[in-house]
């Protein structure tokens, strides 16, 4: 191994090398991808972030750079310099960005060895994922995760230039903060200075962002850290990052627009091609009725339909029932679906069940032959009825759900996705953007017995649904609107409360009394006395951003160092325990181990 010095500077990045650069001089610094030996020939393909370029050894090479070249192995760190010349007819390489050229090395120096790595630094690595989270900088020499992370930094810049040519401030809102509730479990924090006191990690700057606003910054904007404790999925991290902004004396068409032009602008510059504005807007109520989703993937349609009123005094129990007890029963036409056997249906019905679906009732019409669970307690003109109605016809297959609301709307939203994924419905080429706005302003916990704010309890209700706030909250809209991309949730925001009257009303129906609204956010209502704009605003979810425009399906494919299902992060292994004199310090007694 030998150190690094000033002639050891690198002239081009290993990528860049083409047949424009022949004849001339290049010095490349990397890692040796493979080397091969052919006796009186050597190459080496070394790589960087940019690609692989190939260094030549043959009878001319000097004999030290020769034997240097023998011993090389994958991942030692190499720094090369020769002349970059030709392949030559038959030794091109029509696979590799550098295929046509290599470099004839007179320089050659090992400046790092290495083990064999646990895995082979490939693209698509078909390696067991905690193997390789628990060698993260190994899996992140990967070209595809590379250049994720590298697209991630593009995107940011874009977002960057794009809001603050729009007049947006770049302002840091603390991570130690006090609580603010946005639905999931704070990170706590001990504080050492104040024994048995906490700070929390912020699950969104949202509060912080008002009060810039009520400070007359007018427009701000941050890349902003946000953490939760909240159970992992493929499209949540614990901490994870916004594109954050607020603004004052808007409305939610300003929102709307000014964001629209964003993803724009994201389109043309980042992924080179032109997207149309504005996008779609669709009611959270038509959302629910048409999708069975308040984020419907709308790359196909499948659409919900309501057959409650055919079936409300129909036979079958299961239907009539429901419809008795107010629910609803409403299914699915999967077009092509009678082509799923017996075996298939049932992992559909086990399927809805996890959506408290307590069954799933099925028609199936194949070439000629008919079959139903639930045709056999039915009159014929009743079958004829529901058929007619979701248009079946040869080859389709219907799936209905009979239940209170809540619950067939989110069965059949989820099996739709489900089912168009199964038979590959998708259009995966398709960027479907669209607004869901109005939504339900609360969202009544049935464990608990009391409703909570479904954004969060600084958003505005729409004006001419106060007086129903007493008598029938569930149906007071607020002014909160979410940007979905494809049936994923990718931003959301609202309009924010700007009066003490308003936000305290608004504490009353959360059931949040004079005390605890004090004690909690006490300075927020302190600082509505002294002049509020108007004001709302949006956050985007990077990760989930960039994972979608990669055509990516786990947020961990963008993030350098992730965590996993259960919150650990593999690599350096966190949580951990920390040392009794740390706990002392901070006064806190654990008094349960895993
Ligand atoms: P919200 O809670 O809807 O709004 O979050 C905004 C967006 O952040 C992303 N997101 C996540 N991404 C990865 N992992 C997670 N655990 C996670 N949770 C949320 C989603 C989501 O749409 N303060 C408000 C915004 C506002 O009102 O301006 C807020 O945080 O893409
Ligand atoms: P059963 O009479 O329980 O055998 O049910 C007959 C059919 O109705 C079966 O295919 C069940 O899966 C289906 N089913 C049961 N409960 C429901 C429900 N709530 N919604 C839709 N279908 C149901």
């Amino acid at each position: 191994m030998e150190s690094f010095e000033k002639k050891d500077k690198r002239t081009h990045y290993c990528g860049e090398l083409s047949s424009k650069n022949i004849g001339e001089r290049a010095h490349v610094l990397g890692w040796c991808q493979r080397q091969r030996d052919l006796g009186s020939l050597i190459f080496i393909d070394l790589r960087d972030r940019t690609g692989i370029v190939q260094l030549a050894f043959d009878d001319g090479t000097d004999k030290k750079l020769f034997s240097d070249a023998f011993g090389t192995r994958a991942e030692y760190v190499i720094s090369a310099g020769g002349t970059v010349r030709s392949r030559g007819d038959g030794a091109v390489n029509p696979n590799m960005a550098t295929g046509e050229v290599e470099i004839a090395v007179d320089y050659f120096k090992i400046l790092s060895t290495a083990q064999t790595p646990p895995f082979a630094i490939v693209e698509d690595s078909d390696v067991r994922p905690e193997l390789r989270l628990a060698h993260r900088y190994l899996d992140l020499r990967r070209p595809d995760l590379q250049n994720n992370i590298i697209a991630r930094s593009k995107i940011v810049k874009i977002a960057r230039d794009y809001y603050a040519e729009n007049g947006f401030v770049d302002i840091e809102t603390p991570c130690l903060i006090k609580p603010t509730p946005e639905g999931a479990r704070d990170y706590l924090v001990p504080s050492r200075v104040h024994p048995g006191k906490f700070y929390a990690l912020p699950q969104s700057p949202q509060l912080y962002k008002q009060l810039l606003m009520y400070s007359g910054f007018d427009r701000y904007f941050q890349v902003a850290r946000c953490f939760r404790d909240e159970d992992l999925r493929a499209d949540r991290q614990p901490e994870f990052t916004q594109l954050d902004l607020e603004m004052s004396f808007a409305d939610e068409d300003d929102i709307i627009s000014l964001n629209e032009g964003f993803i724009k602008r994201l389109f043309e510059d980042f992924m080179g091609e032109s997207i149309e504005t504005p996008f779609k807007r669709m009611t959270y109520a038509e959302a629910m009725r048409r999708y069975g989703s308040d984020k419907p993937d709308t790359r196909f349609e499948m659409e919900l339909q309501d057959i409650s009123d055919l079936v409300a005094k129909c036979g079958f129990s299961v239907f009539a029932g429901a419809v008795e007890k107010g629910g609803s029963v409403r299914g699915i036409n999967v077009k092509g679906g009678a082509s799923m056997s017996r075996k298939e249906i049932d992992s559909l019905v086990e399927y809805v069940k996890t959506y408290g679906a307590k069954g799933l009732a099925w028609y199936k019409n194949a070439a000629g032959s008919v079959s139903s669970s639930f045709a056999k307690f039915m009159t014929e003109d009743e079958i004829t009825s529901i058929t007619e109605r979701m248009g079946v016809e040869a080859g389709d297959l219907l799936l209905i759900v009979a239940d209170e609301n809540d619950v067939v709307f989110d069965a059949l939203g989820a099996l739709r996705v489900y089912v168009a994924k199964k038979l590959g419905m998708i259009d995966k080429s398709k960027f479907n953007f669209l607004w869901v706005t109005e939504f339900p302003l609360l969202e009544y916990d049935k464990e608990d017995g009391r409703f909570y704010a479904k954004h969060h309890p600084f958003t505005m209700p729409f004006e001419e649904d106060l007086p129903l706030l007493n008598s029938d909250p569930a149906s007071v809209r607020a002014r909160a609107y979410d940007i979905v991309l494809n049936g994923s949730e990718l931003g959301g925001g609202s309009i924010r409360i700007h009066t003490t009257e308003m936000q305290s009303k608004m504490f009353d129906v959360l059931g949040i009394g004079k005390e605890e609204a004090e004690e909690k956010f006490g300075f927020l209502l302190e600082a509505f006395k002294y002049g509020v704009p108007p004001h709302g605003g949006l956050a985007f979810g990077l990760d989930r951003l960039v994972c979608l425009l990669l055509g990516l399906e786990d947020i961990r494919d963008v993030i350098a160092f992730p965590k996993v299902q259960n919150a650990s992060e593999l690599l350096s292994k966190c949580p951990a325990n920390a040392d009794p004199k740390t706990l002392e310090e901070l006064s806190i007694s654990v008094t349960k181990e895993e």
